[in-house]
């Protein structure tokens, strides 16, 4: 089966009340972990590439690296540009055998991200991919750029439906509480996402893909191993993965989590590290952490996104 875009999943997940993973991938143990619990699970899966992770790894590798997995697994894998930024990117991207893209152009005026978005979307629908867009701004951090929780905003859900049918896009980001990175809240505060939002953006858009960014739930057990094993992540806090299922079982088809994988794939490192300082083959710690992220991947799909047996 070769690469597949998004459609047929989301019609599914929508309909079956579970949301498809999209998970960053930026090297082969991390795109392994992921796909072999995808496959002992048979989940249909998003692999997403940021534009920082097509700096550190290359398009070609990245690419060839999916194509691996589509073979080795035989799932129905959608690879995603996560937050192009760019026209250009995105073009690049669907030129170079991505199957959806997502046009991030959330932090602009809400004409100029109508403007961009649907430039996006006439470009990949002409080359049958998929697009992904963004209305309303997450806290946190993306591709080194901070966003501050108060310049953060709430989706209006007044303006989904004209965006929506002036733009042609496919599914749609919403800003309901969720935040990028590992230090999501300050300490002590109780998340809760604006499931009053989501309701409403719903009810405009019937049927209609929802996508939530910045999804990671900080497991305690993570952050506990770093800072036991040398690391220093007070105050990583994050989403609580009821709230998410929650969210799953309602219009959203796609969440996003990525920071989770690094702390599974980092403690474990941190660890074998302290526990095994005369090793030095990166095969002796990779093999650990691709096993940690296949675990925390396998977590998701089955308590969180509901999707395992959905492939
Ligand atoms: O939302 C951002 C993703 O976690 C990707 O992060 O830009 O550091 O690759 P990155
Ligand atoms: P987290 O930082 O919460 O994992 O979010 C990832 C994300 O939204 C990628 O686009
Ligand atoms: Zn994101």
């Amino acid at each position: 089966m070769p690469l597949v875009t998004t459609k047929e999943m989301f019609q599914k997940a929508y309909n079956g009340g579970y949301a498809v993973g999209a998970f960053n991938v930026n090297n082969m143990e991390i795109v392994q972990g992921i796909t072999e619990a995808a496959a002992e699970l048979n989940a249909p899966l998003i692999l997403q590439v940021s534009k920082g992770a097509r700096a550190y790894a290359n398009h070609t590798y990245l690419m060839k690296l999916v194509e691996a997995a589509v073979i080795e697994t035989g799932l129905p894998i959608a690879l995603h540009l996560d937050h192009g930024d760019s026209f250009d990117i995105c073009k690049s991207c669907i030129d170079g055998g991505f199957t959806s893209v997502m046009i991030d152009a959330s932090s602009k005026s809400l004409e100029e991200n109508i403007a961009l978005t649907k430039q996006v979307v006439e470009y990949a629908h002409d080359h049958g991919v998929v697009v992904e867009a963004e209305l309303g701004t997450l806290a946190g951090i993306e591709d080194e750029v901070s966003v501050n929780a108060e310049d953060s905003s709430y989706t209006r859900p007044e303006d989904v439906q004209e965006f929506v049918e002036r733009t042609g896009c496919d599914s749609l980001a919403i800003a309901i509480g969720t935040s990028h990175g590992a230090y999501k809240f300050k300490p002590g505060t109780k998340p809760q996402l604006r499931f009053d939002i989501l309701e409403d953006v719903a009810r405009r858009l019937p049927g209609f893909p929802i996508v939530l960014h910045g999804s990671s739930s900080v497991p305690q057990e993570f952050v506990k191993i770093i800072n036991e094993n040398g690391g220093n992540m007070p105050g990583a806090i994050g989403i609580p993965e009821d709230q998410l299922r929650k969210a799953a079982s309602m219009a959203v088809c796609k969440i996003n989590i990525d920071s989770d994988l690094r702390l599974a794939m980092t403690a474990t490192i941190r660890k074998y590290f302290n526990e095994h300082p005369e090793h030095f083959d990166p095969r002796q710690y990779l093999k650990p952490a691709r096993a940690a992220i296949k675990d925390m991947v396998a977590h998701k799909l089955v308590d969180v996104l509901g999707c395992d047996g959905k492939a």
